[in-house]
């Protein structure tokens, strides 16, 4: 049902996914169930969401094959470094109940404390041994991918970034397609505050006969980026993925294309240390 993008390094992974952010551990589970029920095959946890083990409980009660799946978590900030990375990712997989992850991801740059090149070298370790089948970042500002491509040998194979309707990041985008690095929009829908309300999304929702948030996921689709659109109520849950049957037109596009605000929801990666 959902279209698979090919990684850089040839790795397939869905186009839309399951976010868990903000979901507590026993929720985690429940979600993740009824998300694998409606036909999602990708997950996106993060080892300081502190859902690791439900999103893995759930995996494995699904009965849906291994290599079925694309499971992606995060290194926390406090686990930079060489050494520190290789337990931390021995933690996640353990918590998670794997004997490996489709794509880890820094999840911070935190440029002031300079450990994001050893923190990487011993992602591309853990991916020569065959423990992750993909590699990549979050929150990454392309002055931090110049730097990791200049002092490492495996490209990212995504760079999860902040982006919906009111932060387009274009540049950003742009320097990832250049660069062979799939966009990964996390609070796609603007993290439900606001953003679906807007009359221009309305608008094109209703010509559409859709919702605010189907409209949003096909912009996001349309664009080329990767979603994980995040929910813990089952209806939405399947609205969010039923996206796959109708599309937007030229004028649609440039009606939301209009919304940029450059306005974040979340911390600047520059600052956060
Ligand atoms: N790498 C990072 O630093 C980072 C940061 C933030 C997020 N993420 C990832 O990105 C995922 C998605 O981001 P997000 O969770 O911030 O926000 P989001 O997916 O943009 O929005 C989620 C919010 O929208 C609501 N919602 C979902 N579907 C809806 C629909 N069809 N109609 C109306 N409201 C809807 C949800 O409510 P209910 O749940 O109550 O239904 C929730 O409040 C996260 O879960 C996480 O996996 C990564």
């Amino acid at each position: 049902m959902v279209p698979p993008i090919t990684l850089n390094n040839g790795v397939t992974m869905p186009q839309l996914g399951f976010g868990v952010w903000q979901v507590p551990d026993p929720e985690a589970e429940t979600a993740v169930t009824a998300a694998l029920e409606a036909g999602y095959r990708s997950i996106d946890t993060a080892a300081v969401y502190g859902n690791e083990e439900g999103t893995g409980r759930a995996v494995a009660a699904s009965g849906v094959p291994r290599e079925d799946l694309f499971v992606t978590t995060k290194l926390w900030n406090d686990d930079q470094g060489y050494d520190t990375t290789l337990r931390a990712f021995d933690t996640s997989l353990s918590k998670l109940g794997l004997d490996y992850v489709d794509l880890y991801l820094i999840h911070w740059p935190m440029p002031a404390r300079g450990r994001y090149v050893d923190t990487y070298r011993a992602f591309e370790k853990l991916h020569a041994e065959g423990r992750i089948r993909a590699i990549g970042v979050s929150n990454f500002l392309p002055e931090h991918l110049e730097h990791l491509l200049e002092e490492t040998s495996v490209v990212p194979a995504v760079n999860q970034i902040e982006l919906h309707p009111h932060l387009q990041q274009s540049a950003a985008r742009e320097y990832h397609a250049e660069r062979g690095i799939a966009t990964e929009a996390w609070s796609p829908l603007g993290s439900g505050k606001g953003l679906l309300e807007v009359p221009a999304i309305v608008a094109v929702a209703r010509k559409h006969g859709r919702t605010p948030a189907q409209v949003v996921l096909r912009w996001h689709l349309q664009l080329g980026n990767v979603v994980i659109p995040k929910s813990v109520t089952p209806s939405r849950i399947e609205e969010n993925i039923d996206v796959f049957d109708f599309s937007l037109d030229t004028e649609d596009l440039a009606a939301i294309n209009a919304l940029n605000e450059d306005r974040r929801l979340g911390s600047d990666p520059a600052t956060v240390n």
